[in-house]
């Protein structure tokens, strides 16, 4: 089966490393550079199931047309629009973003069968082509539209190594996720500290909840103690791990702040309710975010 991946990020990278090997993986970058390293070295993991080179194939995007059973789209939600003309109209496609405002995006596509997925995992981009598995978790994955055979098969295949669990409701998943996103990445890149310290610390634990307890409101919970233990959990499973957020800031890149908090804060004022700690942080990343210095 012919598996494409668009983004050679951390997600990307680490995407391509378990699953070379079952499926015959191209991974489609942003620059002509990258593809030639990718070519010449392989993807590299370390951690994880790591030491490994995966031999996989790379091609900047947009250089060829694509011709894959499944393209999985690991880029951030921010940068999805530039993508998106690129993507092929056959095949099925995976979308790994975090947030949930990229849904209006996959709306307007013109493909048979579309995925969405939760990714869990803790990985860092080290280079160009090798990525540390950080924390083990599992990628959740649900239909958006179309048939979830392709699905079933994927994840069956990666069952031992990379597990994929396939979840009955795709809003239902990408909430949670959500959820765990609006508590971990601001906390983690305000505090500056590593996923870990959030439920090792009874201080940052407590405004972890306190912060949670917003964002479940928002997004409606019916089981929230369950939603908060797993937030809880992916610290856990991801704890030596720094927040996507904490890294881009840490980088100078901008974060996906508007995709995750600006979301649920539009949220919240469509339906008249206060959210201040969950403001606060938003205020606080776009003070930071490099985009934060262009607009207010
Ligand atoms: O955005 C992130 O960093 C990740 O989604 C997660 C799972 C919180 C791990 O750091």
């Amino acid at each position: 089966m012919k598996i494409g991946i668009v983004g050679a990020g951390s997600i990307g990278l680490l995407f391509a490393a378990y699953m070379n090997g079952l499926f015959d993986v191209t991974v489609y970058t942003r620059t002509i550079g990258q593809a030639e390293r990718i070519n010449r070295n392989g993807v590299r993991l370390v951690k994880g199931a790591g030491p490994l080179t995966a031999n996989v194939r790379a091609k900047a995007l947009g250089t060829g047309p694509m011709d894959n059973d499944l393209t999985i789209i690991a880029v951030k939600q921010y940068q999805l629009e530039s993508v998106l003309s690129h993507l092929p109209a056959k095949g099925a496609l995976l979308f790994l973003q975090n947030g949930m405002g990229h849904l209006r995006l996959l709306e307007q596509l013109n493909v048979e069968a579309i995925y969405v997925g939760s990714v869990e995992h803790g990985a860092l981009r080290e280079t160009p082509d090798t990525v540390s598995h950080n924390g083990a978790g599992l990628t959740r994955v649900a239909v958006f539209r179309g048939s979830p055979d392709l699905l079933e098969k994927v994840a069956s295949l990666l069952s031992d190594t990379f597990p994929m669990k396939l979840e009955p409701d795709f809003y239902e998943m990408l909430a949670g996720k959500l959820a765990a996103n609006a508590v971990i990445n601001p906390l983690t890149a305000i505090l500056g500290v590593r996923n870990g310290e959030l439920v090792e610390n009874p201080r940052y634990e407590k405004l972890l909840e306190k912060v949670f307890e917003e964002a479940a409101a928002i997004l409606g919970f019916k089981d929230p103690q369950d939603r908060l233990a797993n937030v809880k959990r992916i610290c856990r499973n991801t704890s030596e791990n720094r927040s996507s957020m904490l890294k881009d800031l840490d980088a100078g890149r901008p974060t996906e702040v508007d995709a995750i908090l600006g979301y649920l804060l539009d949220e919240a004022d469509d339906r008249e309710m206060a959210a201040p700690l969950l403001r606060a942080f938003y205020e606080m990343i776009k003070g930071k975010d490099s985009n934060g210095r262009e607009s207010c």
